[in-house]
């Protein structure tokens, strides 16, 4: 039988940081529980952000031709999305909406193009959000939460799991929470279970 495919996309600048940490975690935990886990460090690829000219009204292709169409192909091959941001300004970092907003192209090419209804949504697929921040506001992750739940449903994508972890700041802060590592981990074994149904 072949293995579930996942994607994990990095999306810190930072390499080495709290949410790297926490999905290479999950990434192992995918891997044990017998998925084919495929990372991409989104500071790595060439990705020009969305602008909005609208190349993608003929045929629901983006314009822009750079690592996007890559990266899109292997995202929509794939059974699971586990997508990892620090918050940055109270959303995702550039890094992540950068993907985010290409991925318009995609939303036109269901909506406009092919004239998908609205209500016709259908979420055969599954995401895993992971995300830290510095503070501990009761709304940290309020903004960033209403944006990745729209960015998995243009994937058609449900956001089966967010993990959220407050009071992190410097490079190795989530070293100091072994139990955060040990519930990415195992949120990384449970994803594959509930991809393959
Ligand atoms: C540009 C920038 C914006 C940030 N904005 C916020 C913020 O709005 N709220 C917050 O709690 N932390 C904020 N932080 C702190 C990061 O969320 C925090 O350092 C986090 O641990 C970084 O995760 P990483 O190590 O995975 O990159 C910001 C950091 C940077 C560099």
């Amino acid at each position: 039988m072949q293995k579930p495919k996942i994607i994990a996309l990095y999306g810190s600048p930072r390499r080495k940081g709290n949410t790297a940490t926490l999905l290479k975690k999950a990434a192992e935990g995918a891997r044990d529980a017998g998925a084919h886990v495929e990372e991409i460090v989104l500071r790595d690829l060439k990705l020009s952000p969305c602008l909005e000219i609208y190349g993608c009204l003929q045929a629901g292709e983006c314009a822009i031709k750079d690592d996007f169409q890559k990266v899109r192909d292997k995202i929509l091959g794939a059974q699971g999305l586990m997508l990892a941001s620090p918050v940055f300004f109270y959303t995702v970092s550039s890094h992540t909406k950068i993907l985010m907003d290409r991925f318009q192209s995609l939303w036109v090419k269901k909506y406009w193009v092919d004239k998908t209804p609205l209500e016709q949504q259908t979420s055969t697929r599954k995401g895993l959000f992971i995300s830290v921040g510095a503070t501990k506001g009761k709304k940290l992750f309020d903004g960033m939460l209403l944006t990745v739940k729209y960015f998995f449903d243009v994937l058609d994508m449900e956001l089966w799991q967010s993990l959220l972890y407050r009071q992190l700041d410097f490079q190795d802060d989530v070293l100091k929470h072994p139990e955060y590592l040990e519930e990415a981990y195992s949120a990384g074994k449970q994803f594959v279970r509930a991809i393959t149904g």
